[in-house]
């Protein structure tokens, strides 16, 4: 029997599909393991409940629908309190701070250094201190998984680094944001200009009030900059990459595209020449050339040829699902005579 007992740090959107999923999924992993995930700590931002055996998930996420919080106020900081707690993997679900990092990874650092595995979606950490996370968690013998920082449903970490291991990875560009794909899209199929774009996005939700995190291209550059250090092996932050956003795309730009048969997108690249993000000319029919808020990456490489991943980037379940394959993979790590590394 294979025991995981989780934290879950960041109760939103997606701590709150995960604690769904890892209910919902619970006897996929006892037929497997001998145990389910047990949930034996949660936090949001000013509450937490614990449970050496085991919280349910789906009474969390009621009190939190509910009352707008996990239970009681904390007597201590959260990594002091993952520092103390007992349990195998920490799952990192805070908000994205590409600033400083914090609070995700004062977070990860905690757990790493208490000796635990890490699962995050958490972008900050990764796209500004990847290298010195990576080295703690080699280091102290754990496993630190990231899938969901690059998309939801949309497994491109996880083909590239133990799918295609054999493999030389030339380039890997892609639709890293479905804002922006949905702006483009819609500027191109209604000739609507870029601002009402922008306001239909945010009435649909698919925008944030405050809208520059994705449309200045910096979420796409974060997740070129996990890319690079993950599959590419580079190290670089998300300052590394260069990078321009779509508010200089004009309806001109796009009408002038569409006579030519092709479309502008904001496309992400990593490649031999370096990191950058900014719109492209790519022609209709091109994988890179979907409409609407899926993502999409193309890697190129030298046995394969080109392989494409194509899926929902964000969203409560589907951003789960990358959670789920991290945690099912670090469970694998655990079993006896077990060779995944
Ligand atoms: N949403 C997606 O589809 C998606 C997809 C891929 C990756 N991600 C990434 O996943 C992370 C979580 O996204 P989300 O959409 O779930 O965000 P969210 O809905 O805003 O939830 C964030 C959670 O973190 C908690 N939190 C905020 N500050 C905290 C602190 N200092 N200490 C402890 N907890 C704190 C919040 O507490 P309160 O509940 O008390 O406010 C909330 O529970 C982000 O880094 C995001 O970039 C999201």
């Amino acid at each position: 029997m294979i025991k995981m007992d989780a934290v879950l740090v960041g109760f939103g959107t997606v701590g709150q599909g995960v604690a769904e999923a890892i209910q919902m999924k619970d006897q996929l992993f006892v037929d497997r393991f001998g145990e389910g995930i047990r949930i034996v700590a949660a936090f949001d931002s000013n509450t937490y409940a614990a449970s050496k055996k085991g919280l349910n998930p789906t009474e969390l996420v009621r009190t939190k629908v509910g009352k707008g919080n996990i239970g009681k106020k904390r007597p201590e900081t959260i990594p002091e309190m993952l520092s103390r707690l007992d349990y195998d993997v920490l799952v990192e679900m805070t908000p994205t701070n590409i600033v400083d990092a914090k609070p995700g990874i004062d977070h990860i650092k905690a757990a790493l250094n208490a000796g635990r595995d890490v699962v995050t979606s958490n972008k900050g950490p990764l796209a500004l201190k990847f290298r010195e996370i990576s080295k703690l968690a080699a280091k102290n013998k754990c496993n630190l998984r990231f899938e969901a920082s690059v998309g939801g449903a949309t497994p491109v970490i996880n083909l590239a680094s133990e799918l295609l291991r054999c493999e030389r990875i030339s380039s890997i560009r892609g639709i890293m944001n479905g804002t922006c794909n949905y702006i483009l899209s819609r500027m191109e199929s209604e000739g609507l200009p870029w601002e009402p774009a922008l306001r239909e996005a945010q009435q649909l939700g698919y925008a944030e009030t405050d809208p520059s995190y994705d449309i200045d291209g910096i979420d796409t550059a974060c997740k070129v900059a996990i890319l690079a250090n993950a599959i590419m092996g580079n190290d670089v932050t998300v300052h590394d990459v260069e990078r321009t956003g779509i508010r200089g795309v004009n309806l001109e730009a796009v009408t002038l595209a569409a006579q030519d048969k092709k479309v502008i997108r904001l496309i992400g690249e990593i490649t031999e020449k370096g990191v950058e993000v900014a719109p492209r000319l790519i022609p209709r029919g091109h994988p890179l050339s979907i409409s609407g808020t899926l993502n999409t990456f193309h890697i190129q490489t030298d046995l394969a040829g080109e392989i494409i991943v194509a899926g929902r980037g964000a969203g409560r379940h589907e951003t789960a699902s990358a959670v789920m394959s991290d945690l099912w993979v670090i469970m694998r790590t655990k079993e006896p005579n077990s060779h995944s590394s």
